[in-house]
């Protein structure tokens, strides 16, 4: 009888491409996905641990797993991810009904740890014993036959794909897991990832529509690979895969502020298919507190990086991230945040409030000293500053035309089940607004033309002009 699998990803980009990569090896050996936890053989949860909350989230969903397990013992139930590799052995002592925990530079060997498992094998345990070691090794080897079994149809968005330029990061911001978790930086081979980048771009010209690609590193604007004398850093990545036939967009994400080099930015702004977007967090815009943070740049160097970019890009997107609440930040010091948010009237941000996190430099160092609340008062009156600017800056797109790659029925229609053939559709310009407008389903996965009609913080509205081609 077909096995059936279900994955449930928390996290960032790097999850929910390492959930696609798991979904197409699964796939590839004839494991059909079932459409809840309830109704499949292999429960898997792709994890995260960059905040508490997310861990928090992954343990109550495996306490809501135990009956089924107790039901149905063959049940297969998988931890991976970050938290896997950060809490090890300790996942089974606190889920004893947890068969499997595969740490994010082992899951290629996933599928035949499953096999072994459904033979009996017991609790099974791959993760890397510490971040120098084995694990650069490892993760590359971990995922070399890994990487091209890329499949449409494991995606939530078939069109837009994600490709990993480089695993881990060295930067050891004091707040920050993920580099003991995700281990040291290592950037792949420019001839893999261009080769996987065509495979993309031929499945989606088989099935005529226009690839979106984001290019993915933890702190994806210090890729650097060593060949020979030569070193190939993401602008030069950049430019290479610029002119892959049937790619229509290419983006990269997360960028950290010190490696926003002149070279990367005149990138952007000369290669045709790559968007004017760039997502870089500040993190604060305290100078105290970026140093407590260990982020290796000041409050001013990072407006003098917005400068270069808004000088050499017009009209560029900036998105950023925040925490709020980090050990010792006083009022004053969030309001430097505030007056960065002001200042550089980000597209958005994403802001965090400090979680503290066992192992980190800044869990050891400093007391976590700001209450909750505090935290949830900075979160919401940076938020709020945010969106007025978001919203403030979307109006003058009214009147405008832009470009939409479009992604699919937006969540309304959806809703509604709109049985018309023209239905509400969802898309991005190429500064990744979102834009919502009518249209015919068959416009998903093509370029389109949309004059703008109306803007409010988070979303655009707009019609169709003509459709453009791919
Ligand atoms: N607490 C809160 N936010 C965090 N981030 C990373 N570590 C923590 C932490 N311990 C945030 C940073 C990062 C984003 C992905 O998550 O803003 O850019
Ligand atoms: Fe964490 Fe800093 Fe690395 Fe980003 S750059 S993953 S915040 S250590």
């Amino acid at each position: 009888m077909t096995k059936r699998f279900y994955i449930e990803t928390v996290g960032c980009q790097m999850n929910m491409l390492d959930s696609e990569l798991i979904a197409s090896g699964l796939l590839r050996l004839g494991y059909e996905p079932a459409i809840s936890a309830s109704k499949a053989d292999v429960v898997l949860f792709n994890t995260c641990s960059v905040r508490q909350h997310a861990e928090d989230k992954v343990y109550s969903a495996l306490g809501r797993l135990k009956h089924a397990k107790q039901h149905n013992p063959l049940k297969i139930i998988g931890v991976l991810g970050c938290m896997a590799q950060k809490d090890g052995p300790l996942i089974f002592r606190r889920a004893p009904h947890v068969d499997l925990v595969v740490g994010p530079s082992q899951l290629g060997q996933l599928p035949r740890l499953i096999e072994e498992v459904a033979a009996g094998a017991g609790p099974t345990i791959a993760v890397s014993s510490d971040r120098k070691a084995e694990s650069h090794r490892e993760a590359r080897e971990s995922f070399a036959p890994f990487n091209p079994a890329r499949r449409a149809e494991a995606r939530p968005v078939a069109h837009q794909a994600m490709v990993r330029v480089a695993f881990g990061c060295d930067k050891f911001c004091s707040y920050c897991i993920v580099p003991s978790v995700r281990g040291p930086e290592q950037s792949r081979r420019p001839e893999d990832i261009e080769e996987e980048v065509q495979l993309l771009a031929r499945q989606a010209r088989q099935r005529d529509v226009a690839l979106e690609v984001t290019l993915l590193g933890q702190t994806v604007n210090s890729y650097r690979y060593r060949d020979g004398g030569r070193t190939f850093r993401l602008a030069d990545l950049l430019a290479r895969l610029n002119d892959v036939e049937g790619l229509a967009r290419l983006k990269f994400v997360t960028n950290h502020p010190r490696h926003m080099t002149e070279d990367l930015i005149k990138a952007v702004r000369d290669l045709s298919r790559v968007t004017p977007y760039f997502h870089v967090p500040a993190q604060s815009g305290s100078d105290r507190m970026l140093r407590r943070m260990r982020r290796g740049y000041s409050s001013s160097q990072y407006r003098e990086m917005l400068g270069r970019i808004h000088e050499t890009v017009p009209g560029a997107a900036v998105t950023s991230d925040f925490i709020v609440g980090f050990c010792g930040e006083t009022e004053a010091e969030f309001q430097r945040s505030v007056d960065l948010v002001r200042e550089a009237r980000f597209k958005n941000s994403f802001i965090f409030k400090y979680s503290p996190r066992p192992g980190t430099h800044a869990a050891a160092r400093f007391e976590d000293d700001v209450p909750d609340e505090e935290k949830r008062r900075r979160n919401n009156e940076l938020l709020a500053v945010q969106n007025a600017i978001s919203e403030e800056d979307n109006q003058p797109l009214v009147g405008r035309t832009v470009e939409i790659l479009v992604e699919g029925p937006s969540k309304t229609s959806l809703k509604h089940e709109a049985t018309e053939r023209a239905t509400q559709l969802v898309g991005r310009t190429t500064c990744d607004r979102i834009v919502v407008f009518e249209g015919a389903g068959e416009l998903i996965g093509r370029l389109v033309s949309v004059e703008i009609e109306k803007a409010a913080a988070f979303t655009l509205f707009g019609r169709t002009v003509t459709s453009a081609t791919n």
